[in-house]
């Protein structure tokens, strides 16, 4: 059985005395779904937050709020599935939070998607400012904020994180709960002169600066950040510290917002040890067996897996694909760009539209290209196991991740990290924050560059094998030295979590 707060009180004594952490993020790693006549059955939750921080609650123990992703269910029946269907022999318990259908439609497709996503991946004339959506956000982030002043205890480290849930702190201090709260953003923060186009922009910045500790992930969502700061407030005083920017703002009308806080860049990672260790599994052997025998000999497969999204770039890919087969007719018969769309958000029509338009788009480009048992990209639409995705990944001598806009991109890490044979090369956009990490080690391409991303494929499949070995080793490295249990370490430091 999943623990409950007492034991927790006892287990966090046993581990020194660090602060139990209260994580609050809009979905749960489950997803629960009725199945007619067969019950309650979960699915793992999609997305780089979940991926991050599972393995480190599993580790770390706590308490976890969110959304289990069905509607208008009572909480209390999803308190039952979850306290039965989550792993008995975890030592963290999750905390549902029940959505309503309209409310789904409101906060999460309305304001959480169709305004903040695009908004702050650089899209917002794709935004639709409905001010209904508004006030749903701000509805369900007080309900979220209710849900946790009801399981947080004193001294708890309430951790909110990413962009459906911005006005959680303030909601808390309004319900009088004066616990440390921090917030990480796990998607980019725009430049101030898109930012602003928010019509509840100022609304947005007081309540972020209801948070002690802000983290983001790269320098430049923080230089964006304090634009916008800047930009509101005739005063803002910076100190650079060793654990992020200390801020006093000098506005004495913030009432009951804080006129200090402090932000951090802290880059989001992945359980490295625990991807080395499925990607060297039978099963996940097994699985590249069978994919190596799909392939006819010396094929070379160039892989993309992306959650679909309009973020993601994949009509740009597809282009990079097409110009790489035209330039270069060599290469026919020879490479295949197999592209793995994670479904995703498909109730919000710019989603639904970018399927439609990716999959006319692979249909054109085959129908173009295809010869008698040559068919250049294979395209699937759905779910994997992980053991098959990291067969997938060490299959591929090449990764091609193409975002025209992500907050970190963890799956380039996992990528590295499967890479036990070191031998494949990583094609990145400059516009993903791990493109910050990587640096040259990867081949970084601009997505709108189809003819650079195209030159950048073939000099890929051309690379010496020795060099492959080296940058794929520096990228191993790289994630090996900062996983994201050294970038929880590292927030909580930051944080003050457990001063
Ligand atoms: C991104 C976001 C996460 C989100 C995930 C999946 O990684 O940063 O907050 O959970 O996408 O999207 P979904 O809408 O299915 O939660």
């Amino acid at each position: 059985m999943p623990m409950r707060d007492s034991e927790l009180k006892t287990k966090q004594t046993d581990q020194g005395g660090a602060r139990r952490l209260v994580m609050v993020s809009n979905r749960l790693p489950l997803s629960l779904e009725h199945v007619e006549g067969e019950g309650w059955r979960t699915n793992p939750a999609a997305g780089g937050l979940v991926a991050a921080l599972d393995p480190v609650m599993r580790r770390r123990g706590g308490v976890w709020v969110g959304w289990p992703g069905v509607a208008d269910e009572s909480t209390e029946t999803l308190r039952d599935v979850l306290d039965s269907q989550h792993n008995g022999d975890v030592d963290y318990r999750l905390e549902p939070v029940s959505l309503t259908s309209h409310e789904i439609s409101g906060f999460y497709e309305g304001f959480s998607n169709e305004v903040i996503w695009p908004l702050f991946h650089n899209r917002f004339t794709s935004c639709n400012f409905d001010p209904h959506y508004w006030q749903s956000y701000q509805d369900v982030n007080h309900r979220f904020a209710l849900r946790v002043a009801e399981v947080a205890q004193a001294g708890d480290f309430i951790w909110v994180h990413d962009y459906h849930l911005v006005n959680v702190a303030d909601q808390l201090r309004e319900l009088g709960i004066t616990n440390r709260s921090s917030f990480f953003q796990h998607i980019p923060f725009p430049t101030a002169d898109i930012f602003c186009n928010l019509p509840w922009w100022r609304e947005i910045v007081y309540a972020l600066l209801s948070y002690d500790f802000i983290g983001l992930q790269t320098v430049t969502d923080r230089i964006n950040f304090l634009d916008v700061l800047t930009t509101l407030f005739d005063e803002v005083k910076t100190t650079a510290g060793d654990n992020g920017v200390d801020i006093e703002i000098g506005d004495q009308g913030l009432a009951r917002h804080q006129q200090q806080l402090r932000i951090g860049t802290l880059p989001i990672s992945i359980d490295y040890d625990h991807i080395s260790e499925v990607a060297g599994s039978k099963e996940t052997g097994e699985y590249m067996a069978e994919f190596r025998a799909s392939w006819r000999d010396q094929t070379t497969v160039v892989l993309g897996v992306d959650r679909l999204d309009y973020t993601k770039g994949l009509p740009e890919k597809f282009e990079a694909f097409r110009e790489l087969l035209r330039r270069h007719p060599e290469l026919r018969g020879r490479i295949v760009l197999q592209q793995h769309v994670i479904p995703s958000r498909q109730r919000v029509p710019q989603y639904a539209e970018q399927k439609q338009e990716i999959e006319r788009l692979v249909g054109e480009i085959n129908g173009e290209f295809t010869e008698p048992g040559w068919v250049p990209i294979h395209y699937m639409f759905g779910r994997m196991s992980p053991p098959e995705l990291m067969a997938h990944y060490q299959v591929a001598d090449i990764a091609l991740i193409t975002p025209l806009k992500d907050g970190m991109n963890l799956v380039a890490k996992e990528f590295c990290a499967a890479q036990i044979e070191q031998r494949s090369v990583l094609i990145l956009s400059e516009f993903a924050g791990t493109a910050a990490e990587f640096g040259e080690n990867a081949l970084l391409i601009n997505p709108h560059d189809v003819v650079t991303t195209a030159e950048s494929i073939y000099e890929a499949y051309s690379m010496p094998e020795e060099e492959r070995r080296r940058r794929m080793q520096a990228m191993r490295q790289i994630v090996k030295n900062h996983t994201a249990f050294d970038w929880v370490d590292q927030f909580l430091e930051a944080a003050g979590a457990d001063s």
